[in-house]
């Protein structure tokens, strides 16, 4: 059996586990390590991380937490989705296979499961996907993805010799942020390539909506919990909010399970309308 197999199709669990801002601070440390723990204890099974987040940190802080769990038998290796990132300044064909190395001794791992380019720099985009498939063929890493890649983008890597193979796009989509939704995440759904969704509660601000709150009240809902249940009941869509707090992780992996209403929907749709024409990408 090969060390990877493309032939299977890539699914990814429901919701994932951000890490971003983790891995920056010492005196934090402890407190992320057991929020990782407690994700993974709880039941979530992918986590997302990247080489950029506190310049290997964060890495770091989930192969502290990931060790712990696995040895502890929380959870098993081949359930488990590892996702980082690539800066894209490393993305060369030397550089790729470096980083990921890199990244491999941080998470204590022998692979990743998703490789993604972070977001496109100068370096063409035919060597770096050459570079993934190395690593790919290598076992280095399970599948690879890139990440911030609009409409114009994801149409220049699919004309390129094995840019299909890409298995994810990580862009920022939410309530507050809906532009994917007019033509790239139409795009990726018709290719059946999933869209990870980052900052999928704006970073905090929308659970501070007082109306979302309402609406989300009468439900038996946070604010957070409505628009991770509104996100991940979207074919192909992953949610992958940051979480320290124990309540934030057990409130977000309880989201995902919740089916919505049409009159909710219809209200959510209302208030948080699709652009009518095509904006740019938003990048955080
Ligand atoms: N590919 C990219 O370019 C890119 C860019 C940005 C982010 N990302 C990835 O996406 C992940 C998520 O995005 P993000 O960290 O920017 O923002 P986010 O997940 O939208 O928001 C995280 C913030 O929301 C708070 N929070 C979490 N659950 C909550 C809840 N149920 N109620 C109220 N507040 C809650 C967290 O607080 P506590 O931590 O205190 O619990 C944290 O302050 C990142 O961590 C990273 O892995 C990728």
């Amino acid at each position: 059996m090969p060390a990877h197999d493309t032939s299977q199709a890539f699914s990814l669990p429901r919701i994932g586990l951000g890490t971003w801002r983790m891995g920056e601070d010492a005196s934090r440390r402890g407190a992320e390590v057991a929020a990782v723990r407690e994700a993974l204890a709880l039941g979530y099974r992918l986590v997302d991380t990247a080489e950029m987040y506190g310049e290997g940190g964060a890495e770091s802080v989930l192969g502290e937490a990931l060790a712990g769990a696995l040895r502890a038998g929380d959870v098993r290796r081949d359930e488990l989705v590892v996702v980082s990132k690539v800066y894209p300044h490393n993305a060369t064909r030397r550089g790729t296979p470096a980083a990921c190395t890199r990244s491999l001794k941080r998470l204590g791992l022998e692979r990743i499961d998703l490789y993604l380019l972070h977001w496109r720099g100068s370096v063409p985009l035919a060597e770096t996907v050459g570079a993934l498939q190395d690593l790919q063929a290598r076992g280095l890493v399970g599948r690879w993805g890139v990440s911030n890649f609009d409409v114009d983008d994801m149409e220049e890597l699919w004309a390129l010799e094995g840019g299909a193979d890409c298995a994810a796009n990580q862009v920022y989509y939410s309530l507050g942020e809906r532009g994917p939704a007019h033509s790239l995440l139409p795009w990726l759904q018709a290719r059946g390539v999933p869209l990870m969704a980052y900052s999928p509660i704006d970073q905090g601000a929308i659970a501070r909506d007082a109306p979302l709150a309402a609406r989300a009240a009468e439900l038996g809902l946070t604010a957070a919990q409505l628009a991770l249940a509104w996100l991940a009941a979207q074919p192909g869509v992953v949610p992958i909010p940051k979480a320290v707090r124990s309540a934030h992780l057990r409130e977000n992996l309880a989201a995902v399970e919740r089916p919505l209403d049409e009159a909710t929907r219809a209200m959510l749709a209302e208030r948080y309308p699709i652009p009518s024409r095509k904006t740019p990408l938003a990048i955080i």
